[in-house]
This record gives C-alpha cells, sequence and structure tokens, in this order.
C-alpha cells in the first residue's frame, strides 16, 4: 500500500521579477539569463512568509481534490526557508489551514519534495492515515544573497501541494546523499554565546558552486532516471512525462539529450517562476493537472537534485 494523488495546488507570490529588474542593480542582463538559466522572470515574496504561501497552495489542492479537510491526518513539509527554527513551518501551516492534524518538516534542500513523498508512503504502508498533505515552500528570497549575481538570479519564491489518499500509484524511488557543505549551502545566524568560536561558521544567506552543481545535476538527473526505468522493466516511451526539479533549463536539455528522449517529455516551467527549490515539482505537478494534460494511468518520473548534496527521483502513477 502507497497512496495516490487526489488533487493539486500551487501558489506563487503576485510580485513578478523580471530579469530586466534584476539588471537594474546586478551585473547581469536578460539575454545572459535567458541563454544560460532559462528564466524570463520569477516571483519574489514581499510579504508572504513559506507557511503563508504553503497554505495557500494547500488550499487550493484541497478544493482540488475535493477532500474534507477533517479527514487530513498529517503534512508534511519541505522547505529550507521558514521563518523560525521553532515552530516548524509545517506546524504554522496546519494553524493557517485551522487542521488539529500531525504535521512535520523536511529538508533535503531542492529534492526535498521527493523525499517528503517517500516519507508520507511510509505512513500510507502503515496504515496510519486516511488522507495527507504533502507540501514544497519556499521564499527562496529570503536567503539570496543579492550582490551575487551567481545565485540571486536563478531561484524564485512559491509553493506548491498534493492532497494524497491510499493507494498503489507510488511505483518506486531512489535516494542518493553525499554530504557536502562546499558545492551548495547556506548557514544560519550564530546566537551570543561566549563560548562559540568564531570565524568557522557560514554566512547566512546561499552559495553555490554553479559549475559543481550543473555536473552533479546532470549525472544524478541520467543515473536516477536510468536505475528506476531498468528496475520496473520500463522505457521511456512508457513515461508520459519527466516532471524535473526545475533548476536550470540547460540542465534538463542536457538530461533530456543523454537520455534520449523527445522533446516535450521533459516538463519546464522555469521561464516564469525560477527554481523554487522543494516546492518546483509540485508546482509543476499542479500545472500540468490544470491543464489537463495529465491522464489517469500516465507514468510519471520525478527526478530532483541538490543541496545536500542529494538526489532522488519517484516513480509514480497518475
Ligand atoms: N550574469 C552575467 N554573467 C554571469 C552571471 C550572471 N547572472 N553569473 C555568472 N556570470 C559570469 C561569470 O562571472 C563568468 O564570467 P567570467 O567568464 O568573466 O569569469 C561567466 O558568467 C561564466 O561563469 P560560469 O560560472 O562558468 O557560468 P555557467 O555557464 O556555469 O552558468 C550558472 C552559471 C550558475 C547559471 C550555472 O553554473 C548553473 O546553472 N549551475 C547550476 C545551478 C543550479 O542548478 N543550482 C540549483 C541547484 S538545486
Amino acid at each position: 500500500m502507497s497512496f495516490r494523488v487526489l488533487g493539486t495546488g500551487s501558489y506563487a507570490p503576485p510580485n513578478v521579477v523580471t530579469n530586466d529588474d534584476l539588471s537594474q542593480f546586478l551585473d547581469t542582463s536578460d539575454e545572459w539569463i535567458q541563454q544560460r538559466v532559462g528564466i524570463k522572470e520569477r516571483h519574489f515574496s514581499v510579504n508572504e512568509t513559506a507557511a503563508d504561501m504553503a497554505a495557500k497552495a494547500a488550499q487550493a489542492a484541497i478544493e482540488n481534490s475535493g477532500v474534507d479537510p477533517e479527514e487530513i491526518d498529517l503534512i508534511i513539509l519541505a522547505t529550507i526557508t521558514g521563518e523560525t527554527q521553532v515552530p516548524s513551518t509545517a506546524c504554522m501551516v496546519q494553524k493557517l489551514l485551522g487542521l488539529k492534524c500531525m504535521a512535520l518538516e523536511i529538508n533535503a534542500a531542492c529534492s526535498a519534495f521527493d523525499f517528503a513523498l517517500e516519507t508520507v508512503a511510509g505512513y500510507f504502508a502503515r496504515g496510519k492515515v486516511r488522507k495527507a498533505l504533502v507540501i514544497g515552500t519556499e521564499r527562496m528570497s529570503r536567503i539570496l544573497d543579492f550582490t551575487d549575481r551567481g545565485t540571486a538570479v536563478i531561484f524564485g519564491d512559491g509553493a506548491g501541494a498534493l492532497v494524497l489518499e491510499a493507494g498503489e500509484n507510488y511505483i518506486d524511488s531512489v535516494f542518493y546523499v553525499e554530504g557536502n557543505d562546499e558545492v551548495i549551502g547556506c548557514g544560519l545566524p550564530v546566537g551570543n554565546s561566549p563560548y562559540y568560536e568564531r570565524g568557522q561558521e557560514k554566512k547566512p544567506l546561499a552559495y553555490m558552486d554553479g559549475q559543481a552543481t550543473f555536473k552533479f545535476a546532470v549525472t544524478a538527473i541520467v543515473k536516477d532516471c536510468n536505475t528506476l526505468m531498468e528496475r520496473n522493466g520500463l522505457t521511456y516511451d512508457d513515461i508520459a512525462y519527466i516532471v524535473p526539479h526545475q533548476a536550470n533549463k540547460r540542465i534538463i536539455d542536457f538530461a533530456s539529450k543523454k537520455l534520449k528522449v523527445p522533446d516535450g517529455k521533459f516538463t519546464i516551467n522555469i521561464d516564469k517562476c525560477g527554481n523554487t527549490s522543494s516546492a518546483s515539482i509540485p508546482m509543476m505537478l499542479d500545472d500540468l493537472n490544470r491543464a489537463g494534460k495529465l491522464k489517469e494511468g500516465d507514468l510519471l518520473l520525478l527526478p530532483a537534485f541538490g543541496g545536500g548534496l542529494a538526489s532522488a527521483c519517484c516513480l509514480l502513477r497518475w
């Protein structure tokens, strides 16, 4: 027993920031960003928290599913950009939705939505929950260094959510973790301990080695997708869509070429929302669902990768 998807929802804050807007204070250009990353614009929150955005995406998913919110027994939320360490963003979303259920959070950076799906599958397997909400939400603008053109132009804010019930549609998954704080990371502020030895702490802003990340990402997508194909006796003709983490359109294009899948099989929406980290896969799923592109029985691959370093891929039947 695992789960099946009953509904999807997403939310992006209304403040749209174009590449030209960023070029006002960063040494960059619309042409460079579109060519090297594939982003035209992204949404940056002015006053909405990761919890606020998550609650709106979750509300949309609940409406889309037709489920009575009282039946939701679990919220699993992925984020790295909550406002507080305690309470977790998951707890704040539970409050905003007016639910009484269990709520917990997962930090696996940009791969976290897949880690959340795997975790929720365990709850369904044990028969512990009737319905569950799985959410990815990120206010990336909260941790971006807006003086660093290598990272500031890539990310965006938003949230995506799925409502799930027990079923057999989560077919297989693969996970990889390689502890490494040099390629991608973000520190936390240090308090005022007189015992804390200063000088080793990381700045509380996102940092990234772009080229190392790029190589890791392409290798991970290819390896993880192929593993699931081989293990399940499938070919890419059997897959309706590959819904990857939206980090860079060139990463997706490279992986697509290496896997020799036809154009259009990899879905892309990074042009209008940037890299929203753990929110990118559920936001993309919601786009596809609301556009009527997903048919019952469609097989989907959800490859993800990012900080950790971590990568993951889930095979899901719609
Ligand atoms: N605008 C203009 N120029 C920029 C720039 C920007 N926003 N960012 C970097 N550059 C410059 C660099 O300074 C460098 O200039 P130089 O040749 O004068 O030194 C040049 O562009 C090439 O830099 P490089 O780092 O080789 O670019 P790149 O082609 O690797 O693209 C990234 C940079 C960050 C877009 C790319 O490496 C990338 O997308 N990596 C993966 C990032 C990612 O997916 N992160 C999320 C993981 S979940």
